[in-house]
């Protein structure tokens, strides 16, 4: 099954307007158009930064979308601080990232804020790439496949989509290899993400678990992402750190692009 390999930069609370700016100023001489079209390589800069992303995108003449980190999952009302999918949409985003273990573990996110956030930014129209993963404890446990599959169960239990398989991506990141340089072994990570995709055909069906990209994220770097990328069940990467690199985000999507060539070839 040939699916569009992803390359997303989560520039978490990294990146004012000006840096924002820079930065794609800087990549978009080192980034190869073919290579974009290859792909689909997307930016989530912090909300403020959204609208310099998209504006220096255009300019430039880049294929990147710009994507967010979170919403609400409220639409309007007493809930100071947030930000709807709608204003997010208005900022023309295409997608948003739900379910990121610092978004569950540092602001107390549970399964059910995340099953309502993900409904609510596919109501609105909007791509989620929703995101699983288990602690250190967890995997040293033996614990690793039920968490994730229970973590997918419960944001999709009840979802109802026709088109699931473009609109919805999973991100596999092992919250011990986020930040920390620990990269997951490239086979074990396959493995998980596979057993992420049996998991989906379980829950949807198996058409729509062939289609769906699963990324895998955790201290992805130039130096690692060929042999991630170059396994069954990995569609592409979430990366942190090295996604605000100028030398390592185009090193990144060219990667990508050599990866979808030969899965052609
Ligand atoms: P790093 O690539 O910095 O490890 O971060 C991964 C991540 O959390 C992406 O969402």
């Amino acid at each position: 099954m040939k699916r569009k390999k992803i390359i997303a930069g989560n520039w978490k609370l990294n990146m004012n307007q000006a840096q924002t700016r820079d930065f794609l100023k800087e990549v978009s001489g080192k980034l190869s158009a073919d290579d974009l079209n290859a792909i689909e390589a997307i930016v989530c800069p912090p909300f403020t930064s959204i609208a310099a992303a998209g504006e220096t995108i255009k300019e430039a003449n880049l294929k990147i979308a710009v994507g967010a980190q979170n919403l609400s999952q409220h639409q309007s009302g007493a809930y100071t601080g947030e930000i709807n999918a709608e204003m997010l949409k208005e900022l023309g985003i295409s997608s948003v990232l739900v379910g990121h273990s610092e978004r569950r573990e540092t602001f107390a996110e549970d399964d059910s804020v995340i099953k309502a956030k993900l409904n609510t930014g596919l109501e609105a129209g909007l791509n989620v790439i929703l995101c699983c993963g288990e602690s250190e404890a967890t995997r040293e446990v033996g614990d690793t496949d039920k968490w994730v599959a229970g973590q997918i169960a419960s944001a999709l239990e009840g979802l109802s989509l026709t088109d699931f398989a473009s609109r919805v991506t999973i991100a596999y990141e092992p919250i011990w290899a986020i930040g920390t340089g620990k990269v997951c072994d490239s086979a074990e990570a396959n493995r998980v993400c596979a057993m992420i995709r049996s998991k989906l055909a379980e829950i949807l069906d198996q058409a729509s678990a062939d289609a769906t990209r699963i990324l895998y994220g955790g201290s992805v770097k130039s130096s690692n992402v060929d042999e991630i990328i170059a396994q069954s069940d990995i569609d592409g990467a979430l990366v942190g750190g090295a996604s605000i690199k100028v030398e390592e985000f185009p090193a990144l999507v060219a990667s990508a692009a050599r990866e979808s060539a030969k899965a052609v070839a």
